[in-house]
């Protein structure tokens, strides 16, 4: 299905820098342990070990796998504190994706990527995704995944007025607008208490 959302969509409450926002380190888990849990077994299940990773939005916490050893694993965020303390990363970049979408990675660096709870604070997703999918080798799983909270003020309008699967829909549609990968398929993994947990999961062509 094809629409347009209005620029509007993509507003935020808060539109001050995000550098602002992002000062000083937050090194706490976003998501109870039993999302955090779903997240790990479904990076347990679709990341190449000894693959090259992407941790794209990224903070002191990647919920990889602790038995899986990775080549590398690359980590983006806004917090330089916490993406230092980060203890799977091989290496990180403080990089702001609202002031600039562009990846600073070159072409099919990475095996897989992934976003953990922060896709909602993309004003351009669509760029960032289709930039995903240039860093992504051919047949590499992007892994999306999201829950209910969020900080409200940071987050863009549509998602604010959708939920759960809905969300996945959207972002299986923004996916679909940035072309560059095959399905986009949404899948709840919430354990029935606590957090839910929703992933999309596409492959770059
Ligand atoms: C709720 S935290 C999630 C952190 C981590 N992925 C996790 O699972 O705990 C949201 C993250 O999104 C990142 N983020 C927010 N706005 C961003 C932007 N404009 N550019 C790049 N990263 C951003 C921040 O670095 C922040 O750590």
């Amino acid at each position: 299905m094809i629409f347009k959302l209005p620029p509007t969509a993509f507003q935020r409450q808060d539109e001050s820098d995000d550098a602002d926002f992002y000062s000083f380190p937050r090194l706490v888990q976003h998501i109870d342990d039993a999302a955090i849990a779903a997240v790990t077994q479904l990076y347990q299940d679709w990341l190449p070990p000894n693959g090259a990773v992407l941790d794209l939005m990224s903070s002191w916490i990647s919920h990889l796998p602790e038995q899986v050893i990775f080549d590398r694993v690359a980590i983006l965020g806004m917090n330089q504190q916490e993406l230092a303390a980060n203890p799977r990363a091989d290496d990180y970049n403080v990089h702001d994706l609202n002031q600039n979408p562009q990846l600073p990675y070159t072409d099919n660096e990475f095996d897989a990527a992934t976003i953990c709870v922060s896709i909602d604070y993309l004003t351009q997703p669509v760029a960032v995704l289709s930039e995903l999918s240039r860093v992504i080798k051919p047949g590499g799983p992007l892994l999306i995944t999201f829950s209910n909270r969020c900080f409200a003020t940071k987050a863009i309008a549509v998602w604010l007025q959708l939920s759960g699967h809905a969300r996945g829909q959207l972002v299986a549609h923004w996916i679909d607008q940035a072309g560059g990968f095959t399905g986009a398929d949404v899948v709840d993994l919430s354990s029935g208490s606590g957090d839910p947990l929703f992933a999309v999961i596409a492959r770059a062509k």
